[in-house]
């Protein structure tokens, strides 16, 4: 079911991507749906930016070429999923891992289409334990520093990033000021970035329901 919310978002967004354009690739469950959807009309775009291993591999294995994000200034849109969307399309991402390639993605897009099912939808950021990646000697330090914001960070078990760096989790925090606490969280050394997608919100939300998908400005 869920996952055909995701498949139901994912798809709706074939028809926000301009042809002869480079698409920017998020990653995830929600995003592979959409890899599938991409390749049909994989001749009719330049290519794509990845956000991940995970997404190129998926990207290429289904012939749409990916391309080299220094070799471009700018690129029309970038679609990714979240863990958490509140109203303001404000995001909780890095679910899997893949925070700050989508971070850096994003920011080179003109338009950020968020692609969710609508479980995702929260009044209010935070019950999703915040991802936060971190320099691995920096990791206990940056626990500490979160502890202090009223969090309880622990480190995700097995897990190195695409840039050879780990993943804390943020537990108990109820994020009412996201774009302020993006850059307190940020500001913290050792952190590489913060799985908050405020500073730069989503412009577009395709939420995948039951009864087919809906459109959010
Ligand atoms: C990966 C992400 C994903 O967009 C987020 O975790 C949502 O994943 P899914 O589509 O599998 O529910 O931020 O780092």
């Amino acid at each position: 079911m869920l996952d055909d919310m995701k498949r139901k978002a994912a798809w709706a967004a074939l028809e926000f991507i301009p042809r002869h354009t480079v698409v920017g690739v998020g990653t995830g469950s929600t995003v592979n749906h959409f890899i599938d959807a991409l390749a049909t009309i994989k001749d009719e775009i330049e290519g794509a930016v990845s956000s991940s291993e995970q997404s190129t591999a998926k990207l290429k294995a289904l012939g749409i070429p990916v391309l080299d994000l220094n070799s471009i200034d700018r690129f029309s849109v970038y679609v990714d999923g979240a863990d958490e969307i509140n109203p303001d399309k404000h995001m909780i991402k890095g679910g899997g891992a893949a925070l700050t390639r989508e971070k850096i993605v994003a920011a080179v897009a003109e338009t950020f289409i968020c692609i969710v099912d609508q479980s995702k939808q929260v009044p209010v950021l935070g019950r999703f334990p915040l991802p936060v990646e971190v320099i691995p000697m920096a990791s206990s330090y940056v626990a500490r520093e979160l502890t202090k914001l009223g969090g309880r960070a622990e480190l995700r078990a097995g897990v190195t990033t695409d840039n050879g760096n780990v993943i804390l989790d943020v537990h108990d925090l109820e994020i009412h000021h996201p774009i302020q606490l993006e850059a307190q969280i940020n500001n913290i050394v050792g952190v590489v970035t913060n799985g908050i997608f405020a500073i730069r919100a989503a412009d577009k939300v395709l939420v995948g329901t039951p009864d087919g998908t809906k459109l959010i400005k």
